[in-house]
């Protein structure tokens, strides 16, 4: 899949993070990846994340429910001619026709790409006017939709009291478009929008970004250093000095408190190392590619030399930090692999492929050779066995 007229630069200039875009079908062919039968399936399968949303009053916000999957095929045939809506998470992980649709979005990192969510609704479906703290690309595979978009929202904005879905308490659309299959919106964090199904069958596919909070990254790096430092690393004070009032904390020994805290949470090549890794945690682990035998690096060698492609696992997350002298940290899956030379070259490569073939140059260093047999043998890649 990709673009056939689309400006990235200007996007990112003018759109990304600050003004919602329509874009009209850009694609070269639209082709809708998905049937509504396979994802009404794909929300039977106990590990996948999916919630069917029904409007019980009429049009009436208040009245929307609900229910989160797996479902049975029977819950489906019991729904309404129209106002319900499925979605389902990650599809990308599970549909690698899904996972292509991301392709040509890749002018944005991979650290900050999360995943597909594919929706499908009846006539007049939608989860309710809403805002999600991610940018999102919703492109419309199927059917047809209105989307609204109307003000930005924070922490601070009214929500209806409904225990389940955050949807807004008051809602008024600055602007509207219907959206034809392959039309794309891209909607900036924080701005309130609205999708309603005009006619059945009415598939959208969000491709989500992802954001640490502030919260998250200082509570989580803190947890990794705590993980390290002993109890006997503490505050001392050989050459303390008499003080006139007994009372006083003094800016000597607050000084020394401080650089406790600050010497670790400065320590940026530190902080760099641990944020590789945590950013390409898997959010689903239980999608395991991992084999029942080790791959050797003999029969690697052999395959790889043969010319076989790789695929990189739709739920695995590559990227990597460039090095001094043209080493690079990479990192996959939580791991991280230090590389130089011919491997530094084939982890930026892979970094940018969901896809690969591996030069025959490369396989010739053990490193880069030793590198791909651990990824294949956590299971973040797999030989492509459909090409
Ligand atoms: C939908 O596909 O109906 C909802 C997507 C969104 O608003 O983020
Ligand atoms: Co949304």
């Amino acid at each position: 899949m990709r673009f056939k007229n689309f400006d990235a630069e200007m996007f990112l200039r003018d759109h990304w993070q600050k003004q919602p875009l329509l874009i009209r079908n850009p694609w070269a062919v639209w082709v809708n990846p998905l049937e509504p039968d396979e994802l009404a399936g794909l929300a039977c399968e106990a590990e996948v994340e999916s919630r069917l949303i029904e409007q019980t009053q009429g049009t009436l916000i208040a009245g929307i429910r609900a229910e989160n999957g797996p479902f049975s095929a029977a819950r489906f045939s019991k729904l309404g001619t129209d106002r319900w809506t499925l979605l389902v998470q990650a599809v990308d992980h599970y549909i690698p026709d899904v996972a292509a649709l991301i392709a040509p979005f890749r002018f944005i990192p991979n650290w900050r790409i999360d995943d597909v969510m594919v929706s499908l609704a009846a006539d007049k479906g939608g989860v309710g006017p809403h805002f999600d703290q991610y940018d999102v690309f919703l492109i419309q595979g199927l059917g047809r939709r209105r989307w609204q978009v109307g003000a930005k929202c924070d922490d601070m904005t009214a929500l209806l009291p409904h225990d389940e879905l955050r949807l807004l308490a008051e809602f008024e659309a600055t602007d509207e478009w219907v959206l034809e299959p392959g039309d794309i919106l891209y909607v900036p964090p924080g701005m309130s929008h609205n999708g309603v199904a005009i006619g059945d069958d009415c598939m959208t596919y969000s491709i989500g970004f992802r954001a640490p909070s502030r919260a998250d990254l200082i509570g989580n790096y803190c947890d990794e250093l705590l993980d390290k430092l002993s109890e006997d690393d503490r505050y001392g004070d050989a050459g303390l000095s008499r003080q006139e009032n007994p009372g006083e904390i003094t800016a000597d020994a607050l000084d020394a408190l401080h650089l406790m805290i600050t010497e670790h949470l400065g320590d940026r090549a530190a902080f760099a190392r641990w944020f590789g890794g945590y950013n390409s945690l898997p959010k689903y682990p239980d999608i395991d590619w991992t084999p029942e035998q080790p791959m050797t690096i003999s029969e690697l060698r052999e395959r790889l030399n043969d010319g076989e492609p790789l695929m990189r696992n739709p739920a695995s997350r590559f990227s990597y930090i460039d090095g001094a002298h043209d080493s690079v940290a990479f990192f996959a899956d939580g791991a991280i692999f230090e590389c130089t030379g011919p491997a530094a070259i084939m982890a930026k490569m892979i970094s940018a492929q969901d896809r690969f073939t591996i030069e025959a140059e490369l396989l010739k260093s053990d490193a880069t050779l030793a590198i791909i047999a651990a990824l294949f043998n956590q299971g973040s890649v797999a030989f492509d066995e459909v090409e």
